[in-house]
This record gives C-alpha cells, structure tokens and sequence, in this order.
C-alpha cells in the first residue's frame, strides 16, 4: 500500500520495467497525477479507491484488451458486495454505473514488441466515499458509493473483493473461454440498442450499440451496415 505516488499506473510500468515476477495489485491513498481514459485527468480523493493490477497474461494486445470486459464484471460483482446489484450496470467501454451515475472507471495500459503483451497494467479508480467535483458526461454524473446514505466501505477492505472477484473471473476465463465472460458483461450492460458514439484511432463511429461479438467487438448498426469497433482500439 502506497501512501502518495504519481499514478498506480506509472508505478505499475515502473515495476514491470525492473523485472516484475507474479501478478501485483498496488493501491495508493493518494495520486498526483491520476490518469484516466483518453489523456484525461483522474481526480482520486482519500477514501476512494485507487488500485492498479499489473501483471504478463499470455496474450496478444487483442486478448489483452478482452480483459477490460473481466475488469469491468469483477468490479461490478466487488461493488455488488456493498450495494443493490439493481442499483449497478455497466456501460461500454468500461465504466460502472450506480444509479445511472459514473461511479468507477478502468483504464488498461500495455507494453510489449512481440505478438504477445510484455506487461498489462488494469487501473480501477473507484468513487468510494467521495464524488469528484466536474461533471465530463453529462449523461452519466459522477456518484460515489457513500453518497445517499451508501455504506462508508474502507478502500483496503473493497480491494480484497476486488481481487477475489478478479480471481473468479480470471478462473471463468481459463475454464470457458471469453465467451462467458462476453455473456457476464452483457448481462449486465446497460446501454444496448442505444444510439452511440465510439472512437477508433481518428476516427468517430455512431450507431445502435448491438452487442459484443464473440472477440471482443463492439458492434455498431449504422446507416452503412454493421460496424466492428476493436476492443484494443477502444480501451487502450
Ligand atoms: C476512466 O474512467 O477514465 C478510467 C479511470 C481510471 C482511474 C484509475 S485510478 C487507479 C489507476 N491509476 C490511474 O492513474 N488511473 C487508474
């Protein structure tokens, strides 16, 4: 357990850089500079969880990416531990909702040359006790779990959920393959059949969220047919 560090995520490339052995959950208290999706800032306050896994799957950046879906399950199951699951859904690419809310959100990073990932670092910044000031969708606000009278949950504490849960769907993976884990995250979803706005490379995508096929994709009906949006496009 840190105390202050720049990112989990700095800190994860860093460890993987000097020789990383076997999977490394590493939480701080606080972050200087917490990053988020797309460049932008991550603000962790003290009481919210801020934790990065860091690990080398055997996987190619494709099946690397795929694990954003297990991210998004296990932190959905951790939460579920403390809150009504009716209150949870999941919304693409990554993020968890709570009441329609913005309460968590991950955020993949990868290294490697070869056909296979060197080092895949998942970050999950959870609003525990605090909600962010800033709204960056209006659409979905950010909510903290305490909020509303929510239970007070210690971020040391939800990390252990987090980890089992993470475990168990890593077991689910090894045992049957993503495509369980594709059925978990979209059991969950919430915003199938609506009209959205995805980013590939340059490149902005809109159309009728189908589903997520069987690699991974996400599936857009637009005007010029069915789009397949790449996992690893989206969430790295
Ligand atoms: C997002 O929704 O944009 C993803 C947010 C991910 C935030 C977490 S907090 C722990 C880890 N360290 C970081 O700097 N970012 C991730």
């Amino acid at each position: 357990m840190l105390d202050t560090v720049d990112s989990t995520m700095a800190e994860a490339a860093r460890r993987a850089a000097s020789g990383l052995a076997g999977p490394t959950w590493i939480m701080a208290h606080e972050q200087t500079s917490g990053r988020g999706r797309r460049g932008r800032d991550w603000t962790s306050e003290q009481g919210n969880l801020a934790a990065t896994l860091v690990y080398r799957p055997e996987a190619t950046p494709a099946e690397a990416a795929r694990r954003s879906f297990l991210a998004s399950v296990a932190l959905f199951e951790a939460l579920a531990i403390h809150v009504d699951r009716t209150r949870l859904s999941l919304k693409w690419p990554n993020d968890v909702l709570l009441d329609g809310g913005k309460v968590a959100g991950i955020l993949l990073e990868s290294a490697g040359q070869g056909p296979f990932v060197d080092w895949l670092a998942i970050g999950i910044g959870v609003n525990l006790a605090v909600r962010p000031d800033g709204v960056r969708d209006a659409a979905f606000p950010p909510i903290a779990v305490a909020d509303n009278g929510g239970p007070l949950v210690d971020p040391e504490e939800f990390l252990t959920h987090l980890a089992d849960a993470f475990a168990t769907e890593e077991g689910k993976l090894d045992a049957f393959g993503f495509g369980r884990i594709r059925e978990d995250w979209l059991r969950h979803a919430a915003r199938l059949g609506e009209v959205i706005t995805a980013r590939t490379g340059s490149e902005e995508v809109t159309g009728v969220f189908e589903t997520v096929d069987e690699a991974g994709n996400l599936m857009l009906k637009t005007p010029k047919g069915l789009r397949a949006i790449s996992a690893a496009d989206v969430f790295f």
